[in-house]
């Protein structure tokens, strides 16, 4: 493992969610964002604990996870964060290895290193503590031949885990094709210390840093800084609330209700913004929308673009552009009753930053939103 790689990270295998019902979340997920169910664990497998819907769209993996007792730890994950995200987990080319040298640089952790088996072969896991309740855990595939592994071909034949059978129940795809960043939300002053653990137990880098003259407006604030992996396929944003102005940062807010730091949104690229978008609209995803004077001043903003203006300001989506082009993306309103968790869909024509000449325009939608709530003063 190099020194740019120190836990042989490969990519993020999955993201698991626990939620109060994972059935019904399924038929969200699937009927509204367009994912497919892949595989299933609960009762009728054997499994006493808990349900797990794993779902899917091109190379988008979410499970979601739901407790039948209630001193199962997720149910008090639950009780206290409401629904969430768990699990950012990580395909590694050795979980023990990944486990043993995060321990090493520092990291607290979570679960110890572990064979999950069943008749389709074996898989190793371990799992670190990141932000909050959140971990990253450790997936790898053992067969015992290392130089498989590392051409990303293993022997294990089951449909996702061990202890999960196929059940293939098909969404209508949106187009959603990748996770782009996960953006976690941490307390006031401790961003710098989240982005030393991603830098010292995970070898990540700071990619781009926001301060609150970047992310403000005349109410809240907020600063980020962008930690990303060595070949910029893992990127992890890191948020904390700004001080010093007449209302609450919206940072502030998802803190106050998700009554820890946690996972604030999810950026899923797509290849066609106006038609993923489109066909989430049509299935009653609700998104934030900027004042219509931002399409007014975009083209003197933004110059030259491929897509009609008239569709972009037809369903609300945002444009910035870079030195290297420019990017296309829209926000979700928060998908649970607690404002928390949301989801960007986000489309990348060369650029490859993250809306800042977008910042305001957005910032003042969430305050609207904020205030409505009567969480903004
Ligand atoms: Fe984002």
């Amino acid at each position: 493992m190099s020194q740019e790689n120190p836990l042989g990270l490969k990519k993020i295998h999955h993201v698991e969610f626990y939620v109060g019902n994972a059935k019904q979340a399924e038929f969200y997920y699937r009927k509204a964002f367009g994912f497919s169910r892949i595989a299933y664990s609960g009762l009728e497998t054997g499994n006493r604990e808990t349900t797990s819907y794993v779902m899917r769209q091109n190379r988008v993996t979410f499970v979601f996870t739901t407790p039948l007792e209630p001193d199962h730890p997720a149910a008090e994950h639950i009780k206290l964060h409401g629904d969430g995200v768990r699990d950012i987990a990580f395909l590694v080319e050795d979980a023990d290895k990944a486990y043993e040298e995060a321990i090493r640089r520092g990291a607290k952790s979570a679960i110890e290193p572990h064979d999950l088996k069943d008749e389709f072969g074996s898989v190793r896991r371990a799992a670190i503590h990141t932000y909050g309740d959140t971990i990253h855990s450790f997936i790898s595939y053992n067969n015992g031949d290392s130089t498989t592994q590392s051409n990303g071909h293993h022997s294990y034949k089951g449909p996702f885990l061990p202890g999960f059978i196929e059940q293939k129940v098909e969404g209508e795809g949106v187009g959603i094709q990748l996770i782009d960043h996960i953006v976690g939300n941490v307390e006031l002053g401790k961003m710098n210390y989240w982005c030393d653990f991603y830098r010292d137990v995970m070898g990540f880098h700071r990619y781009i840093t926001f301060d609150d003259n970047d992310i403000s407006t005349e109410y809240s604030a907020l600063m980020s800084i962008v930690m990303s992996d060595g070949s910029h396929n893992i990127k992890f944003p890191i948020n904390e609330p700004a001080e010093g102005r007449r209302g609450k940062s919206q940072i502030q807010e998802y803190l106050d209700y998700y009554k820890s730091p946690g996972v604030q949104h999810i950026a899923l690229l797509c290849k066609d913004i106006i038609h993923t978008v489109s066909k989430l609209q049509e299935n009653g995803i609700e998104f934030l929308r900027v004042p219509d004077t931002y399409y007014e001043a975009l083209p003197d903003r933004v110059g030259k673009i491929d897509e009609n203006l008239e569709d972009l300001r037809r369903l609300g989506i945002l444009v910035d552009r870079d030195e290297d082009g420019y990017l296309l993306q829209i926000f979700t309103k928060p998908v649970e009753d607690r404002p928390t968790l949301f989801f960007e869909i986000l489309q990348r024509k060369g650029c490859k930053g993250f809306g800042k000449g977008n910042f305001k325009a957005l910032f003042i939608s969430i305050e609207e939103e904020q205030k409505r709530r009567g969480n903004l003063f």
